[in-house]
Formats: C-alpha cells, structure tokens, sequence
C-alpha cells in the first residue's frame, strides 16, 4: 500500500509559566507513522493523551515544534498554516470534529454550512456546480435535500454530525481525520454514523485517521491502530493483532477495561490511577512507569524505543520481545494449561 501521509519525528510542545519559570507542555512527543493510501488508521487513549493535537497539526491548523509530515512529496510543515489554508492541500486533508453543535455556524444553513468549504477551497466552481457538490454531499451523508434549509439548532445531533461530515467530504479529500466523530452522540446514533462512514471510505476510497478513546468502536473501523499514551505512541500494529496480541502493558489494560476482555483471554490488571503530568516529563523514564503494573528497575533509567514485535506490530516496553528474538520461559511464567489462549 502506498503512504498517503508520513510523519518524522513530529513534535508539539506549549510553554506555560509558573512563576519566573517556562516549563514546556509535551503533548506530542516525536511521532514516527505513515497512513495509507484508502487506510483507515485508528488512534487511541485516554484523555489528554495529544489526540487532538495531532490531528490539528496533521491538517495544519497549528504548527509543530519540530517535525516532518510528508504528504504527496511535499513537506507540509515547511508551508505557513496561512498560505496552506489557501494550498490545494487544504482540500486534500479534512477534519470532523467531535461535537457537531459547537463545530457549526449557527448563522450557517446546512447547505450554507456544506457550501462554504466548496466556495473558499474551489473557488473556481459555478454556483449550479457547488449545489450539485453540496446536493451530492446529502446524498451520501444520508440527509433529505429538504434540511438545507435549516440552522442547527433546529436539527438533531446525528443530522448536524452528517452536516460535518458532508461538508468535510463534499471537497473530495484524500485524508478525513475524524476526532471522536461520534462521542457526542446518543449511542443509538453513533453506530448509524460508524456504519456510514464505513461506506463513505468503500465509496470514495478516501484515508481516515479516526481518533477515539473508544476501543470496540476503533476495532470495528479500523485497518491499523496508534495507541498513544502521554503523547507518545507506545503500540502500534494490524487491528487484529493489537487487538488479539497486545503487548504493551497499557494497551492490555485499555482492552481489559473495555465491556467483555475474558472473551478476548486477556489477563491483566486492571489501570489504576491517572496518567503523570505532561509538563517536562524525563526522557529518561518511560512514561507509563508509576502506573504499570509489571514495572522494573530500568523502567525509570531508560525510555524504551518502539521495537518491532510481530510483522509491522510495534511496542514500546522493556518487556516486550523483538521478533525473531528465541522465546525462552522462564518455568514460573508457563501457562498452566499450554494453549488455553491465556496471555500474560
Ligand atoms: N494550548 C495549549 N497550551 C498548553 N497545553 C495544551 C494546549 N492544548 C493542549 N494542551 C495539552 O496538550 C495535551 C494533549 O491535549 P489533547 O491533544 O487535546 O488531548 P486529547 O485529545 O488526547 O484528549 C494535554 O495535556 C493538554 O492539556
Ligand atoms: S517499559 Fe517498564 S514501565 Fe514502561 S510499560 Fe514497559 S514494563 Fe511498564
Ligand atoms: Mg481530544
């Protein structure tokens, strides 16, 4: 598969002052991925983890404080978020964002709110061809033409979340990140929205980046997933294999906190506790040391690098075993019953 978008080392700090003193915010901490061309990529963890923000810098609305992102040969980082809002990139990258209400212009119609990105990105389109674009937009979204008319507050929370996602699509892009398209949505509603997204990838074969702290509704879309932890990601791999072979310790305690985790054999403790702070934390330290239950004295000496521990499947953890390294068990850490699917 081809990359679509490719980012080195991507990096973004925020100062803030206590006292005389300027301490740095490391909310993403030397990101290192690539999205495929038509793959949908998942992103996971918990609040506060630097979701939001890599989304924003991946679309250019904030600018990294190191870094790279390479998308079509181009080094987006190198072009002012300025002059790439007006860059035919601009198009190319879409964001949903998570809550409908607030990502709406309450001044917009719904076909005004789907027209405006069409006029502002494509300006050389006629006034018949943006109708035919936004018409084709609440189509595919699954909205009456009949809505256009309307404000968002006359309308439901699902038909606003499809007015951010027809407006997002409507300029054909290749990348949609979607920030926790659905957590403000009734559940009822959040599994119509997962389902049309799936067809709208099928359909128009575009790339997602789809950010949630929502394990089940990543596993359902996603071809690969990014588990971030302190604006670091410290699991990366095929869907299944996270899903199926997790091995970094807080990826195990994600899925074990999530509704069935004896029906996936996964044992493990369950998290306790909140993450440590994101201002100058040790490089030295791995981040998820103080909360990992199967923590060790070099935990706190040396940040363990992403090692690869399965075919395309990465983990940072001192504890996980590079592939092709020889197994050997030590006797206490046998499973009682060989096979029985339970992993440590
Ligand atoms: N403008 C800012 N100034 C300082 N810190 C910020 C700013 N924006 C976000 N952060 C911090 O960056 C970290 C990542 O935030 P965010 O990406 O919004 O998390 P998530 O989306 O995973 O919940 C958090 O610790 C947050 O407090
Ligand atoms: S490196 Fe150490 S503290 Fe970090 S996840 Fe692995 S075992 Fe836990
Ligand atoms: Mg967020």
């Amino acid at each position: 598969m081809k990359n679509l978008i490719t980012a080195r080392g991507l990096t973004k700090r925020f100062s803030v002052q206590r006292g005389l003193k300027t301490h740095w915010v490391h909310a993403v901490d030397d990101l290192n991925f690539s999205i495929g061309e038509g793959e949908c990529v998942g992103l996971v963890g918990e609040s506060g983890c630097g979701k939001t923000i890599l989304s924003r810098l991946l679309s250019r609305m904030i600018d990294p404080t190191s870094g790279s992102i390479m998308f079509d040969q181009v080094d987006l980082t190198k072009m002012p978020t300025k002059k790439f809002a007006d860059s035919l990139h601009r198009a190319q990258i879409q964001i949903v964002f998570q809550d409908p209400t607030e990502s709406l212009n309450p001044h917009f119609t719904a076909f005004q709110a789907v027209a405006d990105p069409l006029r502002r990105l494509m300006s050389n389109l006629s006034a018949a061809e943006v109708e035919e674009k936004v018409n084709q937009a609440f189509d595919d979204v699954g909205l009456p033409r009949a809505l256009g008319s309307r404000y968002p507050h006359q309308l439901s929370g699902g038909q606003k979340a499809r007015i951010g996602i027809a407006r997002a699509i409507a300029v054909e892009p290749r990348l949609l990140i979607l920030d926790e398209p659905t957590s403000a949505l009734d559940v009822s509603v959040q599994s119509t929205i997962l389902r049309l997204l799936g067809e709208l990838r099928a359909k128009r074969g575009m790339s997602y980046l789809f950010v949630t702290h929502d394990l089940e509704v990543v596993r359902i879309i996603s071809d690969r997933i990014l588990v971030m932890y302190l604006g670091k990601i410290i699991e990366s791999g095929p869907a299944n294999q996270v899903f199926e072979n997790p091995v970094h310790p807080y990826t195990k305690a994600l899925l074990a906190a999530s509704p069935d985790p004896a029906r996936r054999g996964i044992k493990t403790q369950r998290l306790e506790g909140s993450a440590s702070s994101p201002i100058d934390p040790d490089p030295n330290v791995c981040r998820f040391a103080g909360r990992c239950p199967v923590e060790m004295s070099n935990c706190r000496s040396v940040m363990p690098p992403l090692i690869e521990v399965e075919e395309g499947h990465h983990a940072a953890c001192h504890r996980a075993e590079p592939r092709g390294a020889q197994v050997t068990h030590l006797p206490s850490r046998k499973p009682a019953f060989p096979n029985s699917g339970v992993r440590q």
